[in-house]
């Protein structure tokens, strides 16, 4: 039985209610449902509005039907309007009037406002521990070949040489500023729309920072129609967990990469890659390939998001339904990625051999070589002509920096000495470059 029975003469088609219906989608959020009502019906009962019996009686019966819940007692009927439908109607069948005084002074649009921010709130927090594990895992699996060294690249061409660890730690940097731009969001989602009711406010004498309190939010919405309209928040989070994406993404392309046969930089524990059905040899990177694919959904939220909001004029519009299954959608495909992510990341294997042979090759060192002839008093614009001559030499004879003798460097150059091959080993590129991250 929806809650705006009165108004109407007839009950509303079948499948237009399952269009209308968003309970499929928002029941997940009855624990904060159910904790926003409790909060709200103290205030009530503490202002006098409603009597402290029937505060009583409501916060009683709300308890049990989220235990009933919980332990599967009672289930959600999937025909009802939306959540918070759903629990009232339960309430009012369960003890009567009392549970229909609940509603006193509120809306459901600053009601499933609250109900949002609450939910999305714990969401953030799993995100962000699942963020400081991988951050851990990478930082540990670095920490297990110390000093590897392997090629870095520009336009995925060698450059220069670095070590893994570096390599590791970029990751853990933009991870790093992942958590914070969620902290950040967190901020301005945490505020309480409460007592915003359906746009307008309150004829009642409600205590907007007595339930804002209770429920943990850092203070109350200054302008109602603001507190029932304002899905900035879900566009920010989906925001950051965008860039979530891109950079598992990112790692993703290059652990694929390197677990080609063409790199051979690493491999994938069996346990987190699979086979082909046709291909006796193949063992695929299949787990990021699919964490990849899936920053296509986190996006496609986030567009979704912005589009669905922008032309809506104030306060709450049916429009907004739609903000939970987006929002959803880029907390779970996240939250999903990060769990498959960390235990891959965690049984990899490097094979340091593989790197140091790919950043011994392709002229790796060749600016470490121009470098040693600007210590030798040559400006570095003629160093490193001197040294792009010397690279084409070795190509042409097919030789490299490593091997070619010192009287060839010096026909090029005198400033030559014995010196260049030390300042060339791949070790003393790295270590010259000081710190290690
Ligand atoms: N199910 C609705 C939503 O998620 C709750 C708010 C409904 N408000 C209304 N005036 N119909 O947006």
């Amino acid at each position: 039985m929806p809650l705006w029975k009165g108004r109407f003469a007839k009950e509303l088609d079948p499948k237009t209610n399952d269009f209308n219906s968003s309970i499929k989608t928002d029941s997940r959020m009855f624990r904060e449902d159910i904790g926003g009502s409790v909060a709200h019906a103290a205030m009530l009962a503490s202002q006098r509005i409603i009597s402290p019996e029937d505060g009583a009686a409501i916060t009683a019966e709300l308890g049990r039907i989220r235990e009933d819940l919980e332990n599967g007692a009672l289930d959600f009927d999937w025909n009802a309007e939306d959540i918070h439908s759903f629990v009232e109607g339960e309430l009012t069948a369960r003890i009567g009037d009392a549970g229909k005084r609940l509603h006193t002074g509120r809306s459901r649009n600053d009601q499933v406002a609250a109900d949002l921010r609450l939910y999305l709130r714990e969401a953030c927090e799993e995100i962000k521990s699942l963020l400081r594990k991988l951050q851990k895992a990478l930082s540990a699996k670095a920490m297990e070949y110390p000093m590897a060294i392997m090629p870095g690249y520009t336009h995925l061409q060698r450059a220069q040489p670095i070590t893994l660890e570096r390599h590791l730690n970029a990751y853990v940097s933009m991870l790093a500023r992942d958590i914070e731009r969620i902290d950040d969001g967190q901020k301005r989602m945490n505020i309480s729309p409460l007592g915003s009711g359906a746009l307008a406010g309150t004829t009642y004498p409600i205590n907007r920072e007595m339930t804002a309190k209770a429920l943990g939010f850092d203070g109350v919405m200054f302008n109602t129609l603001d507190g029932v309209a304002d899905r900035d928040f879900c566009v920010e989070l989906a925001s950051a967990l965008s860039l979530v994406m891109v950079h598992l993404s990112r790692l993703s392309e290059e652990i694929i990469l390197w677990c080609s046969w063409e790199f051979r930089f690493c491999e994938l524990d069996d346990a987190f890659s699979t086979g082909s059905s046709i291909m006796p040899q193949k063992k695929n990177p299949d787990i990021p390939e699919l964490v990849r694919g899936k920053s296509g959904r986190v996006f496609g939220d986030l567009m979704g998001l912005l589009t669905m909001l922008k032309g809506l004029p104030l306060a709450y519009n049916k429009d907004m339904q739609e903000d939970k299954e987006a929002i959803f959608d880029a907390f779970d495909t996240v939250r999903l990625c990060l769990d498959t992510y960390i235990p891959m990341v965690e049984t990899m294997r490097f094979l340091p051999e593989n790197m140091r042979k790919a950043a011994a090759g392709g002229f790796i060192n060749a600016t470490d070589c121009a470098d040693f002839l600007v210590g030798k008093g040559i400006p570095f614009r003629d160093a490193y002509k001197i040294t792009g001559e010397i690279v084409a030499l070795c190509i042409k004879t097919n030789r490299t920096l490593e091997n070619l003798p010192l009287a060839e460097y010096q026909a090029l150059c005198p400033a030559f000495d014995k010196g260049i091959f030390d300042a060339i080993s791949l070790e003393n590129c790295v270590a010259r470059r000081g710190m290690r991250t």
